[in-house]
């Protein structure tokens, strides 16, 4: 439909019509119609049976045949025939399950991510879904909270711009119909993951400064790349709620950005403007977020019984309706479903495409890639040919695998657990398993969402336990498979005390009592304390919440099919008293010296974290030398050129992380110690040797000066690289204006 088309159907819709497009609901409560009993849920959410009728979007409704059906029903009872929008929140793949972003994130590959984006949407899409709320960009630094799962780029800005940029193209590939994209939806807009404390929906007090330089450049690498949505996040930023910040959302997002889509608001954050204490009542609620520019209400009836008194009693003006409803028309054009309103979703291709050999190949990469090895004394790891292995704990054979945003959306189907990973390689006498406890006791489970279910409990737990341990007896090398449980994990999951569950943890000191050749693969969806458990076991391997193929990426990395390369993208507490615990953090007055009391510090921790950003084994060495810049004074119009030397000093092949940080030794605001800025994965066969060079430009300086101007200051600097974000070789340079 032309441009113009849509301004003369917008003339036509009455001022009612046009809120109804600003209006989502529940897929579960479309179908109701006009003439139903307006009970239960329906009656609850009180919306006018008329502009049910044209409601502009729908939310958690799904499947090729169910989505036609309700599209159908609609158009019939609809007034001018626009088509609705379905919405849902494929987080880490819809039938072919991802690793959770945090894991993806582990790749250091912003084309891997593209590609699982994609095979993503073309998932959805064929089951009719048009919009995905995701990516979550938001920058994570505090393992307390749950929803630190959900962010690739984990800590770093730059890893999120990166894989922001990458994720939106994967889903969106230019809207077209023909190759199953879907349009994106960044969240959340902004600062959600600065929540004091790691607790949920908490309070975030951020400098915009602080803002500007580390937590906005994620959301706008997405809405640079043509994000066609955004989504307002549950908390304030400077006393503020998110969803009524006329700064952030009119000024910075829609003037500075040039964002012109939709913005959707969380889950009923229209609403929640009234406990926050930021709107007196749900006329003062809907009055502020459209004045801030939301155009779309999640999940509430604010924007449906309010917009129209204000818009007729002169508090709002009917133009901002009318920009935020033409935003929507827009969207709904682009997405081609006033030509073609059904537009991908077919069950024939939902047959070929949901868990197709295609996706689940790069599924099984992805998850290989995600995983990362944290300890590998004596080289246990691989697994040598004969070795009898003993595969012990809830993790061994279990289905949970895909992490928290998945298993609401009923997912399993076709998880591969570790156990048949292992089995379909080795002869089965070699292996031998036993589960030895539940993920959770009954008293340690977390209300869970949706209609999700916990396993049942095992039974004669006590059997259980002696059984795990008489079977890792028999064995040359005992797998510990152990882990969070997913509901520990995602949104509404913060914990204060991240570490394994309390049972596994006994489980695996009595394991490691048995003197055996020991690895842990731990399941999880946030960095965790793992201090006592890598003292006590010989390798550990971070395979996150890996998805339906999990076993099997797992299974190619334990018995050296695949060599780890995942690095991680998040800290490592020591302890929870460490969090948030991130390598870019700043400088004090007093940098941490031993033995000196009055320099920051614990008394009780040091204050690195136990594993640090960026860092990752592989199943090779590599040495770093010669580090050298080809200058030492940079110049806007100029650029250094750093060049470092990696050397495979092991015995086999490997693929190594070669990563560039900057430090801005003196600025007018103090800057971080150190920022990745850029990193190159390398092949090196065992013995060989490359040099890996980068280029240092003004840009790569650039911040958010006292001045609020976003430039690069003359001064000192340092660049580093090296292997991770603490092991790292270092030389000077200077930046100059000319
Ligand atoms: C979450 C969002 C999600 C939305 C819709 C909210 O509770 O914070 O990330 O997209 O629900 O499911």
């Amino acid at each position: 439909m032309k441009e113009q088309k849509l301004k003369e159907l917008l003339e036509k819709m009455t001022l009612s019509e046009k809120i109804a497009q600003m209006v989502q609901i529940q897929g579960r409560l479309l179908n109701a119609g006009s003439e139903e009993a307006v009970t239960g849920p329906l009656g609850e959410l009180n919306i006018d049976p008329a502009m049910l009728d044209n409601i502009g979007s729908v939310l958690n409704a799904e499947g090729a045949e169910n989505l036609k059906r309700l599209q159908s029903e609609y158009a019939k009872r609809s007034a001018h025939g626009i088509p609705l929008l379905f919405m849902l929140d494929i987080i880490n793949g819809y039938k072919t399950i991802f690793p959770i972003p945090l894991a993806q994130g582990c790749s250091w590959s912003p084309e891997l991510l593209s590609a699982a984006a994609g095979a993503a949407a073309r998932e959805a899409a064929s089951s009719g879904l048009h919009v995905n709320f995701s990516p979550m960009v938001d920058v994570v630094r505090d393992a307390r909270w749950g929803r630190v799962m959900e962010t690739a780029g984990g800590e770093d800005p730059f890893l999120g711009e990166l894989y922001a940029e990458a994720v939106v193209r994967g889903y969106q590939r230019g809207l077209s119909d023909t190759e199953g994209a879907m349009a994106a939806c960044v969240k959340h807009f902004a600062g959600y993951g600065a929540a004091e404390a790691g607790r949920e929906y908490n309070t975030v007090d951020i400098t915009e400064r602080r803002l500007r330089n580390e937590y906005l450049p994620p959301y706008k690498a997405a809405v640079d790349a043509g994000c066609e949505m955004v989504m307002t996040a549950f908390n304030i930023v400077d006393g503020i709620p998110m969803s009524a910040n006329t700064h952030l959302m009119r000024d910075v997002l829609r003037g500075e950005w040039g964002f012109d889509g939709v913005v959707v608001s969380d889950y009923a954050a229209v609403r929640e403007l009234i406990p926050h204490g930021a709107a007196e009542n749900d006329a003062d609620a809907a009055k502020k977020a459209l004045l801030a520019g939301v155009d779309i209400d999640m999940g509430t009836n604010i924007y449906a019984n309010n917009l129209e008194s204000l818009v007729l009693g002169g508090e709002v003006p009917e133009s901002l309706i009318d920009e935020a409803v033409l935003r929507i028309l827009h969207l709904k054009n682009k997405l081609g479903l006033f030509e073609s309103p059904f537009r991908g979703a077919s069950e024939e291709q939902e047959l070929k495409l949901h868990r197709c050999v295609e996706h689940l190949s790069l599924a099984r990469e992805t998850a290989a890639r995600s995983c990362v090895l944290l300890k590998n004394d004596a080289g246990v790891l691989p697994l040598k040919p004969g070795t009898k292995i003993a595969l012990i704990g809830p993790y061994a054979n279990s289905e949970l695998l895909c992490g928290m945003w998945s298993h609401v959306l009923g997912a399993p189907q076709g998880t591969v657990t570790l156990e048949r990973g292992l089995l379909e390689r080795l002869p089965d006498e070699s292996l031998s398993s036993a589960p030895g406890c539940d993920i959770l006791e009954e008293c340690e489970q977390v209300p869970s969402a949706f209609q999700y279910k916990y396993p049942a409990p095992l039974s004669k737990p006590e059997e259980q336990w002696q059984k795990a341990l008489d079977t890792a007896k028999q064995a040359d090398v005992v797998v510990l498979a152990l882990g969070e449980h997913c509901m520990q994990t995602g949104e509404g999951a913060s914990r204060t005390d991240p570490r394994l569950p309390q049972k596994q943890r006994k489980l695996a000191r009595e394991i490691a009592a048995l003197g055996k050749k020991t690895v842990v693969v731990v399941f999880c969806g946030r960095p965790l304390d793992l201090s006592e458990l890598s003292a006590e076991v010989d390798s550990l391997l971070i395979a996150w919440f890996p998805g339906t193929e999990g076993g099997h990426a797992v299974a190619d990395i334990l018995l050296g099919e695949r060599s780890p390369v995942g690095r991680l993208n998040m800290s490592f507490p020591r302890a929870a008293g460490q969090c948030p615990v991130y390598y870019n953090h700043y400088s004090t007055g007093r940098p941490r010296q031993e033995k000196n009391r009055f320099t920051t510090g614990y008394s009780d921790c040091e204050n690195e974290p136990l594993y640090p950003f960026g860092f990752g084994l592989s199943y090779t060495n590599f040495k770093y030398g010669g580090l050298i810049l080809d200058k030492n004074v940079l110049t806007p119009n100029s650029t250094i050129t750093l060049r470092v030397v990696v050397e495979n000093v092991g015995e086999r092949p490997g693929e190594e992380t070669v990563q560039l940080y900057i430090r801005d030794i003196c600025g007018s605001v103090v800057r971080p110690v150190k920022e990745l800025r850029a990193f190159e994965r390398v092949e090196l066969q065992a013995g060989e040797k490359k040099v890996i060079s980068f280029s240092i430009t003004e840009q790569m300086l650039k911040f958010w000066t006292a001045d609020m101007v976003f430039c690069a200051e003359p001064g000192r600097f340092e660049a580093m690289a090296g292997p991770n974000s603490e092991n790292l070789l270092i030389e000077a340079f200077e930046y100059r204006e000319e």
